[in-house]
């Protein structure tokens, strides 16, 4: 039997309700399967325990994270704590601490999903955007200065170094070869930005010269919401700078239907540390405690989770019987179905269990 051991943090908002519901539909698929076993520990940190001891996670909480396989997050950011507060207390530190420079986001339209554009269904839209997850816009280098009186200055430095910028290339060329279409696009803005997004196009080439069987090109980011709405079959891999593939990646989930079946890997890639996987949707406390989130984005970024730590199968099988879910039309209200969050985790452990082989 091989075993793995998660550590589950589900935070904010709905995240408790979304991460209860992935964790059973693990369970559902280690009882089926009998191949793996999931040691699972929880931890209560997020806003609550912010306004309890002051810290969003305690001060060791990375050498505690250390020791676990993966780590499956569920939402950070409340409405009565500042949102640089929660972001940086938890969800940052926990990137950037383990390495986890590889943000990978895959979005396809589910079958029984209407998505918002004409003449646009599943097999349109299958993309991998991977979002450089370590530097960029979020480094988090800048400051302030005469707070509060009129000559005050802000800074926020955007950084860029070779080794973050190769590495991410790297990464996404080598994620783009192993997919059928062999189709990398990478987002850019060397037309405003001269220094930081020139290095990276000169790094795009050089790292493409190993990869000689993906086709690459390079696109604008403003051009490129324009694409992905007006051509999204042109599409495949994206990889964009941290900022960029943010925004995109909310687009590309409003294309594909819902922000609410979109789910992200913060990958270290070296395998130094755990990884982190976490549905994309945040806290949403307007739906939380009403037993309406939607579940789908933290079920996919379990399969995520479980491709990571060598269970492709497992992965396969749980992506099969979301996708069973979806087409039947047992849909959260995001989707447009009336469904609660408990019954599409039913529907979903049920497809698990009658799936043949
Ligand atoms: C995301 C989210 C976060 C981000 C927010 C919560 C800061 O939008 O995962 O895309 O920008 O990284
Ligand atoms: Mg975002």
């Amino acid at each position: 039997m091989r075993e793995y051991s998660i550590a589950a943090i589900p935070a904010d908002g709905i995240g408790p309700e979304v991460i209860a519901a992935g964790l059973q539909a693990l369970e559902a698929l280690q009882r089926r399967t009998g191949s793996f076993r999931l040691h699972v520990e929880q931890f209560p940190w997020g806003s609550d325990f912010y306004k309890r001891t002051g810290a969003m996670m305690p001060a060791d909480a990375l050498d505690t994270l250390k020791k676990f396989d993966a780590i499956y997050f569920g939402a950070v950011g409340a409405p009565d704590v500042p949102d640089h507060v929660t972001l940086w207390g938890l969800r940052l530190p926990i990137c950037q601490g383990f390495d986890q420079y590889a943000n990978v986001r895959p979005t396809k339209i589910l079958p029984g999903v209407t998505p918002p554009l004409r003449d646009c269904g599943p097999g349109d839209l299958d993309w991998m955007i991977v979002r450089e997850n370590s530097e960029g816009e979020y480094s988090g280098h800048g400051g302030r200065a005469h707070r509060g009186l009129p000559e005050e200055v802000a800074t926020e430095v955007a950084i860029f170094t070779r080794v973050g910028v190769t590495r991410i290339m790297r990464y996404a060329f080598r994620l783009a070869q192993a997919r059928p279409r062999k189709l990398l696009t990478v987002v850019t803005k060397s037309n405003a930005q001269r220094f930081g997004m020139v290095m990276w196009d000169e790094i795009a080439e050089e790292v493409s010269r190993e990869f000689p069987d993906v086709a690459w090109d390079k696109m604008l980011v403003d051009a490129m919401t324009m694409r992905m709405v007006l051509k999204p079959q042109s599409l495949d891999t994206i990889v964009a700078t941290n900022l960029h593939a943010d925004i995109l990646s909310d687009l590309a989930a409003a294309l594909a239907g819902s922000l609410g079946v979109a789910p992200t890997g913060n990958v270290d890639p070296e395998r130094r540390f755990p990884s982190m996987f976490e549905p994309i949707h945040g806290s949403a406390f307007d739906i939380a405690g009403k037993g309406i989130a939607n579940p789908i984005a933290t079920f996919w970024t379990g399969a995520q989770m479980l491709e990571h730590l060598g269970e492709p199968e497992a992965a396969a099988r749980l992506m099969a019987a979301v996708e069973r879910v979806t087409a039947s039309g047992v849909l959260t209200p995001d989707l447009g179905g009336n469904a609660t969050t408990r019954q599409v985790t039913d529907a979903v452990c049920d497809a698990i269990h009658s799936a043949n082989a």
